[in-house]
């Protein structure tokens, strides 16, 4: 942890800071792009100057990884140890016992400098981290919970991650108490479509989901699907019956999307390309490393879109450093 994030746990005046936004990324799914859309987003939230916190809520630990942190890897047993109370899953089973446990940004790792050293005006961009065993074990503790423990996170990030101005959490596949636990500490869930049938019906699960919370908490929870963002999508000049199909069902017109129950898709979409799929093993968002490609530019467009769906000021942002790339070099 840096200094300037150790000086900013000033516990006695946290209150005094703004909450932060917090947004889902989630589809019941598998492997449509909520890892890497949420890596990205948070970017280049980060890159307009806003400070970002990643929350990995994923049992495989993959948004660490896309930020460059992969927690338990040391020879040291000793060193283990004590990375593993820094893992939301420990950080989690300990609050949902009332155990005492790490304050959120004494686990946290900022990835400010590494991820955004090129950039100038950037805000923070942090990460707490996952690890499986421990995620699987909070996973069990808040099946054998009463239900109303599902709002356990949301109640940690609105006391301890004041200050952040977004936190974006990456969620597990399928529908499942962790999922709740994310929805739960949303304010707005953004979902994901691919340009394949089967992932509208992900999204369309998802939604009720969300619908669902509000009624299950008693309105303690409210969170809103904010809209539904069609990644790994084809250029227009090959689109085939399923790629239109797909769009007109995320506006609620098409394969098993009732009138009234459309996905609010955002008019920016992210195309297939292998410059956001290597950039996991760089430990670095595509969108910090290619910010003037397309790639690059889709994330900007959706971020904007965000922006102006929850009514908040896009931010100009500038980089020290272009990188410049070959347009034709798409995959
Ligand atoms: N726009 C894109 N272009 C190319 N590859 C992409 C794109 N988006 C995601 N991918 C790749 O697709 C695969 C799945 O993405 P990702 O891991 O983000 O999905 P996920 O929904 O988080 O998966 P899981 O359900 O397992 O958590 C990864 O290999 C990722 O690099
Ligand atoms: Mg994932």
């Amino acid at each position: 942890m840096t200094t300037a994030l150790a000086s900013a746990i000033d516990v006695a005046n946290e209150t005094s800071l703004p909450a932060p936004v917090v947004l889902a990324i989630a589809t019941q799914k598998g492997g449509v792009g909520k890892t890497t859309t949420t890596v990205n987003l948070g970017a280049r939230l980060a890159m307009a100057g806003y400070n970002v916190l990643i929350v990995d809520l994923e049992p495989q630990a993959q948004a660490g990884t896309a930020l460059g942190i992969t927690l338990g890897g040391h020879e040291d047993e000793a060193a283990n140890e004590a990375e593993l109370q820094r893992s939301l899953g420990y950080i989690l089973q300990m609050a949902l016992q009332k155990f005492p446990r790490p304050h959120l940004k004494q686990a946290m790792f900022d990835r400010t400098d590494d991820v955004l050293g090129d950039f100038e005006g950037h805000g923070q961009l942090c990460v707490l981290a996952s690890e499986e065993a421990s995620m699987s074990a909070a996973q069990n503790a808040f099946v054998t919970k009463p239900y109303k423990e599902i709002v356990t996170l949301r109640h940690l990030l609105l006391q301890e991650a004041r200050g952040f101005h977004f936190v974006l959490i990456d969620t597990p596949p399928a529908v499942s108490h962790l999922n709740a636990v994310a929805l739960a500490a949303a304010d707005y869930v953004v979902t994901i479509c691919i340009p394949e049938y089967q992932s509208i019906k992900g999204a369309l699960v998802l939604s009720a989901a969300t619908h669902a919370i509000a009624t299950n908490t008693g309105g303690v929870c409210e969170p809103q699907l904010l809209g539904a963002l069609l990644n790994r999508s084809n250029p227009e000049s090959a689109w085939t019956n399923q790629d239109v199909d797909i769009r007109n069902a995320m506006i609620g017109d098409g394969i098993n999307a009732e009138p009234g129950r459309g996905l609010f898709p955002f008019v920016t979409d992210v195309r297939r390309d292998v410059r956001i799929s290597e950039s996991y093993i760089h430990g670095r968002p595509a969108v910090t490393r290619f910010p003037n490609h397309s790639c690059g530019k889709q994330y900007t467009g959706v971020v904007e879109e965000i922006l102006d769906r929850i009514q908040m000021p896009r931010q100009k942002w500038t980089i020290a450093d272009p990188i410049v790339v070959e347009e034709n070099a798409d995959a």
